[in-house]
């Protein structure tokens, strides 16, 4: 029932579903506050773990009691829904007759005026979400764990089996899970860490069934899917597939290439860059995947012909009349500055060498504060002495801020040397790819240099010069320059001057046409959205992922991935060992594991035909965001956990395809059977309600 979905006064499934980190989610699977989620949802904790002498993330790990659970390096939160209130009327009428260019400003502060309200005297906190681009709008009052422990992983070869190769697609054989526990205090509110704190007592576990399913039968999802655009138009549609995203794939194959070079090469190394070479690889492939498969799934030819029937519908309505029109302006308006923020982001922000010049972006701000207040002639002695003493204080703060994140940031020879090339290869790829009337005056100067058409040349000079001369390749200078900092220092460092000339480029002359072209756009969808449903009103609608969280069911289901194949919706034990290779970076199997294979040691986790299944599909609609999400079944029990989508749906956050989309899920009997019989934990498992 929907009661037992959602209630706001009793238990109930939404209280089992909990986002993890801000951009995972996990299930609640036991009474004593054990969380399940994705191996690549812990990865990043995991991987920060692991030292070469305690070598988590290859080897796996299982706390043999309580005191033995690990705290993270970084404290992970976990968040749960108290409740969901829908507050489209209050803001609506708040926000009659407030123009376009005003609108997020007060949308701010009409959240934060409800989201006071919503948790007045509780210790809780409050979200407001924008949904079908402000059509409505709902408020999720959270409760926020801080203190979460890693309880188990499986190694690395079982738990991101098949590695990049794999991802993204289906027949599948990843044992992508791991383990926490939320602590918190006696109360059983939250706390941040403390030795004695208690396991959290959540209001819902999810009972786990051992009874498998089979093709047809009912599955469901309470998650928190990040973002879909399923109501963009084909002109963003075009974008995606022509500009941006093969733009983002042969951006990140210049970091992917270079690191892997190191990492092969050396096991810290290794460790230090897993985390990192795992989320770009993830959203390198994502983005090659989305573009083919807009392609392949007709998605612009699709929108388009949904805009034209609406187009007719429009043109007798004044409200909607030119709307087709003005779309096509906003888009060609944009469309010449559409890699400006993707090259910032991806291309001048992606070196570590940048990504460290910006440490001093937060200076050079009070720097130049500093020096208009010098300038400033009508201001008072006193008044200007006490500001200029407030300014030098928090240059202090920040200066000591940024050695603090230093501490994170490791920039051995070998990442260096990564480094070098990465910088290098970004240089070719602005130089080529963006045109030169929108480049920054230093970059013009560091071109002008180059002749006959030898480019590489001239960065490769460029890439010696800054790496051996700026003070932010090294920590140990860049820890000096921040214990004494100095804007003139700053200034002429050859990193810094780049990193600044490119940001402040990106600031004055694109970012306004880029937040011009956003709320355009999105004002232009709302009317779209709303058109939509005065043409269908008896259309079902639902609003796009905007990590809060939703439900989705459908049933256990394969496929057919083009004509001739057919796509089972379960893989077995039996398919992790036809693709193993020994020693391979991506199909390389414990030793362990292959002897429980041969014994055929699956005991209660064995299906009816004494396989041991692995994963499984179901055309449940899921994005990122959904990852580590408890799959269902009707009577409410744990079949699995959710991990990945399918290659020939990777068009599904601009567009469902019914015929496609699959979520990909490890079966929840493979999950027990590697703690259980390969991890040796079978106290982890007693802890959990299993139906057989
Ligand atoms: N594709 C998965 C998702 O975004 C993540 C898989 C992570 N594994 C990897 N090989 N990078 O949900």
């Amino acid at each position: 029932t929907k009661e037992q979905l959602y209630s706001i006064n009793n238990s109930s499934l939404k209280d089992a579903s909990i986002w993890f980190n801000n951009g995972c989610t996990g299930e609640f699977v036991s009474s004593e506050g054990l969380v399940l989620t994705n191996h690549h949802c812990g990865y990043d904790a995991i991987a920060e773990l692991s030292t070469t002498q305690d070598n988590i993330l290859d080897n796996g790990f299982w706390a043999k009691d309580r005191a033995s659970e690990r705290v993270p390096v970084k404290p992970l939160v976990v968040t749960r829904v108290v409740r969901v209130d829908d507050i489209t009327d209050q803001v609506l009428s708040k926000l009659t007759g407030v123009a376009e260019k005003d609108r997020s400003a007060k949308l701010a502060s009409i959240f934060k005026e409800l989201e006071k309200k919503a948790t007045e005297g509780s210790s809780y906190s409050a979200t407001s979400r924008e949904m079908f681009k402000g059509n409505a709008y709902y408020l999720f009052v959270l409760e926020k764990f801080t203190d979460i422990r890693l309880v188990g992983t499986p190694p690395q070869n079982i738990g991101k089996y098949g590695g990049e190769t794999d991802n993204w697609m289906w027949p599948r054989h990843t044992g992508d899970f791991s383990m926490f526990r939320v602590y918190c205090g006696a109360d059983n509110k939250p706390a941040d860490y403390n030795a004695s704190n208690v396991p959290y007592k959540p209001l819902k576990h999810l009972s786990i069934s051992l009874k498998g399913y089979k093709e047809g039968d009912f599955a469901m999802i309470i998650g928190f899917p990040g973002r879909t655009n399923r109501y963009e138009f084909s002109q963003g549609v075009a974008l995606a597939t022509d500009v941006v995203d093969p733009s983002i794939v042969n951006l990140r194959a210049i970091r992917l290439k270079a690191w892997k070079e190191q990492m092969v090469q050396d096991e810290a190394t290794r460790l230090l860059l897993s985390s990192d070479y795992a989320s770009v690889a993830n959203y390198w492939k994502f983005f090659d995947g989305e573009a083919e498969q807009l392609k392949r799934n007709k998605v612009f030819e699709k929108k388009a012909a949904e805009e034209k029937v609406f187009g007719q519908w429009a043109s007798s309505r004044e409200e909607y009349k030119s709307l087709l029109y003005d779309i096509d302006q906003v888009y060609t308006l944009y469309k010449p500055y559409a890699l400006q923020s993707t090259y910032m982001r991806e291309c001048i922000g992606a070196p570590g060498i940048m990504q460290l010049a910006s440490l001093g972006f937060a200076l050079d701000a009070l720097y130049f504060e500093k020096d208009t207040l010098m300038k400033n002639k009508t201001m008072s002695k006193e008044e200007k002495a006490k500001r200029i003493s407030l300014i030098d204080s928090n240059i202090l703060k920040i200066s000591k801020k940024s050695i603090e994140a230093l501490a994170d940031f490791s920039y051995t020879d070998r990442i260096r040397t990564a480094d070098k090339k990465i910088f290098q290869g970004m240089l070719s790829m602005y130089y080529k790819n963006i045109p030169a009337n929108q480049w920054p005056a230093v970059f013009k100067k560091i071109a002008s240099k180059i002749k006959n058409g030898n480019s590489e040349a001239v960065f490769a000079k460029y890439t010696e010069m800054v790496l051996s001369k700026s003070i932010f390749a090294s920590k140990e200078k860049i820890e000096a320059f921040f214990k004494k900092p100095s804007y003139a220092k700053l200034l002429a460092d050859p990193a810094f001057a780049l990193y600044k000339a490119h940001r402040d480029n990106y600031m004055t002359n694109f970012k306004p046409k880029v937040d011009e072209f956003m709320s355009q756009s999105v004002a232009l969808g709302r009317k779209y959205i709303k058109g939509l449903m005065e043409m269908y009103p008896n259309r079902y609608f639902y609003p796009d992922a905007n990590s809060s969280q939703r439900f989705t069911y459908g049933t256990i289901r394969s496929y057919n991935p083009k004509d001739g194949v057919h796509f089972n919706y379960i893989t077995t034990i039996d398919g992790v060992m036809e693709k193993y290779i020994p020693g391979d970076y991506e199909f390389d199997l414990p030793a362990r594991f292959i002897e429980l294979y041969k014994a055929k040691d699956y005991g209660r986790y064995a299906m009816s035909n004494g396989k041991l299944p692995v994963a499984f599909l179901s055309d449940n609609d899921i994005t990122g965001g959904n990852s580590g999400s408890p799959v269902m079944d009707g009577d409410g029990n744990l079949i699995g956990i959710a991990f990945d989508g399918n290659w020939e749906a990777m068009s599904g956050n601009i567009h469902f395809d019914e015929t496609f989309k699959r979520t990909i899920s490890v079966d929840i009997r493979y999950v027990l059977w590697l703690i259980d019989k390969f991890g040796g934990a079978g106290h982890i498992v007693a802890e959990m309600t299993i139906i057989e």
